[in-house]
């Protein structure tokens, strides 16, 4: 017995389809690529980079001795390049793991590199006909909503009964053609915002279409807030047009990139006293700030900076040649040539020194 959701969207997909040059083939080397290529790029960027590689490579064989530089240049411009590396490297392990032999079961496709839960399903079930559900963010949209699942979509256990949910929907025959139209209905009728319920196939069946919340869901928990750091750096200059710059340690944020002295600021310390202690700390010199700051903001993957910066003046000591850091007076040439980072470079340019 087929399920009514199954139904549909099968109904739906074999009259609506898009045609697509990877919908024509069984070869799970070919739906393999598009796959890779698909993810996180969209059909119509893929398209022409897709038929330019498999005519290149027509199949792993040909991948898998090709060099990894002529697959960087067939994928130049198409981004996230590990996804180009992994593709050659998992052509190689192909030919010697699996004595050229394209894996069958998902089990195996998961062993390669590149490919996670959702890759190896979808080559399973489109190539080999596997009865596996493909589910990634637009898939758990679509199933959110026909099920009215009112729980937070980011939470694993709610992650858990849409896989059951998509489990028990899916089709034994045709669970290809069931995933890809999950696939198009996400990515043309069941839309983020504004979906067009008129035209679904599943309009009949979708609980939240039902309801009337189709819009509110899924739902997300509030992302967690990112840190916000307040730091100062020093600007000092040495007199005769050289600004003392230090380089980071090899490990950490910024790790070998340069940039000018200073740290966290302490929330219950004004900026002058932070500034201060911080060159003295790591210098064991003494500075007067000049009174001119510049604040630049940054945002990084995980925290905001906001950086205070002050022109500052020698009033104690001269920097200790054998610091804890390597450092020099920079002049034009090394601000413009050492490797600094994208909130330093802010800097150079609020103040017009590079
Ligand atoms: N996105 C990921 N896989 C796809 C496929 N096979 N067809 C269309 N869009 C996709």
């Amino acid at each position: 017995m087929i399920h009514p959701v199954a139904d549909k969207i099968l109904r739906w997909y074999h009259s609506h389809r898009r045609d697509l040059p990877w919908r024509n083939t069984r070869d799970p080397y070919a739906i393999w690529i598009s796959e890779i290529m698909l993810q996180q790029t969209r059909v119509q960027t893929v398209l022409p980079y897709y038929r330019r590689f498999i005519s290149r490579f027509p199949t792993v064989q040909d991948l898998a001795a090709a060099s990894l530089e002529d697959v960087l240049k067939a994928w130049e411009n198409l981004g996230y390049y590990r996804r180009a590396r992994n593709l050659h490297a998992a052509a190689r392990q192909i030919m010697e793991r699996f004595h050229g032999v394209f894996p069958r079961v998902e089990e195996e496709l998961l062993l390669l590199p590149g490919i996670g839960s959702y890759t190896a399903a979808a080559i399973a079930s489109i190539a080999y006909g596997e009865k596996t559900p493909a589910i990634d963010g637009n898939v758990r949209r679509v199933l959110s909503r026909v099920f009215a699942v009112q729980t937070p979509v980011d939470l694993g256990e709610t992650q858990k009964s849409l896989r059951a949910l998509a489990e028990k929907v899916i089709p034994a025959k045709d669970p290809g053609g069931f995933n890809q139209g999950l696939m198009d209905l996400g990515a043309g009728v069941c839309t983020p915002r504004n979906p067009s319920c008129a035209a679904c196939p599943l309009k009949t069946l979708c609980l939240a279409a039902i309801k009337g919340i189709q819009e509110t869901l899924p739902i997300q928990r509030k992302r967690a807030r990112v840190p916000h750091r307040e730091m100062v750096a020093a600007i000092l200059e040495n007199g005769r047009g050289g600004y003392l710059v230090m380089q980071r340690p090899p490990s950490g944020l910024l790790g070998g990139l340069w940039g000018f002295p200073g740290g966290d600021k302490p929330p219950n310390q004004s900026r002058e006293q932070a500034l201060i202690d911080a060159v003295q700390h790591e210098f064991g010199i003494r500075v007067a700030c000049g009174g001119k700051w510049v604040v630049v903001k940054h945002a990084y993957s995980h925290f905001r900076v906001t950086l205070h910066a002050c022109v500052c003046r020698i009033q104690e000591g001269e920097p200790d040649p054998s610091g804890q850091h390597p450092w020099r007076w920079a002049g034009p040439e090394d601000l413009s040539n050492l490797p600094f980072a994208n909130v330093d470079r802010k800097v150079m340019q609020a103040l017009s020194l590079a």
